[in-house]
């Protein structure tokens, strides 16, 4: 089956600097496809690209197998936008901000009132249709601009870390909202910095740093990369991680992972019994630890693996929580 999106090859340069560096990604109809990468991992310039806001520098880029170089204008109606910062106007009420966006795509104006009608009340805001935007929380601003990036009814959704910054409820409910729109028939294209997110969303992800994708596939296959067994994590200060590398390599011969503030290995068998052998060892060798413990392999595990880091390590400051009223 022909790919809805298709990057081939892509590069994005300024000036020196490469920001995307040659990268392929292939997106199938209806599916949630996660583009998975710390701060300045190029994620919304490969966005800009597909949207044709960025010329690339080499490759090509089809959607709907029309080329962006070329057929700009048709590609846009197929396509729906949610920027990483939130851009409602907030001088304006949540309608006058879907009635400017109606206009700009020269919907007609009897659709328009039934749009806007059905815009309010899937973003749970029409109490709220003549209030000003700018008086919304972090969560009512990024559901009105969701349903705005909506209105000319698109086939492809595009939405750049689109729960960066949401406390855990409003990110809950930004979930819920895509998994709806992508079972009405919707493909979707999200980035994001959240490992639990690509994880609970998405059915393929590549995982993009420094411009580069290091690795692409289902959460599942993802995790198959770590190893098959549970992950032993071990948390510590950083001068503590070299010396527990080394006990697990010269006691109980674990190659492992790390990270700035922990350490990882896979067990294959015997997991809780070698938990408690590994622990007796840091007792009996003083090494001073936060804790211990096993779990499944995650998409963070992944990303230690690829990276040698955490994504948490990578992240800058928009990942506060904003304070929902
Ligand atoms: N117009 C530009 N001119 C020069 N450098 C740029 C430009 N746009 C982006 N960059 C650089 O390219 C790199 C990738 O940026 P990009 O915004 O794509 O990252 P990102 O993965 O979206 O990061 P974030 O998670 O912080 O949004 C960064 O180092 C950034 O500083
Ligand atoms: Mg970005």
């Amino acid at each position: 089956m022909d790919n809805i999106v298709d990057l081939k090859g892509v590069v994005m340069r300024f000036g020196d600097f490469v920001a995307v560096d040659g990268i392929d990604i292939g997106i199938q109809r209806k599916e949630i496809y996660g583009i998975l990468g710390p701060n300045g991992a190029g994620k919304t310039t490969a966005i800009n690209m597909i949207l044709g806001l960025l010329e690339q520098t080499s490759g090509k880029i089809t959607i709907n197998g029309l080329d962006t170089r070329k057929e700009l204008g048709k590609i846009k109606m197929m396509i729906g936008f949610m920027t990483q910062e939130t851009v409602v106007d907030q001088d304006l009420t949540a309608e006058e901000n879907l009635e400017i966006t109606g206009r700009l795509y020269h919907i007609d104006e009897e659709e328009l009132r039934r749009d806007i009608d059905e815009a309010l009340r899937e973003s749970g805001l029409e109490k709220f249709r003549n209030v000003k935007a700018g008086t919304f929380s972090g969560g009512m601003q990024r559901r009105l601009n969701l349903v705005r990036s909506m209105m000319h009814n698109p086939k492809i959704l595009i939405l750049d870390e689109p729960t960066t910054g949401l406390d855990v409820q409003n990110r809950v409910s930004m979930w819920k909202k895509i998994k709806e729109l992508n079972d009405s028939g919707l493909t979707v294209i999200l980035t994001t910095q959240y490992l639990e997110e690509a994880d609970a969303l998405c059915d393929r992800i590549s995982i993009i740093d420094h411009g580069k994708i290091i690795a692409h596939g289902t959460p599942a296959e993802l995790k198959r990369m770590v190893g098959n067994g549970n992950v032993l994590e071990i948390s510590a200060k950083v001068d503590q991680i070299e010396r527990i590398r080394k006990m697990l390599k010269s006691k109980f011969r674990l190659e492992s992972e790390n990270a700035s503030d922990k350490v990882t290995c896979v067990i294959e068998k015997n997991a809780t019994l070698m938990l408690s052998k590994i622990s007796a060892e840091l007792d009996k060798e003083k090494i001073p630890v936060n804790s211990v413990g096993l779990h499944l392999p995650t998409l963070d595990d992944v990303f230690i693996k690829l990276t040698g880091s955490t994504l948490r390590d990578t992240l800058g400051d928009n990942t506060k929580t904003i304070r929902m009223r």
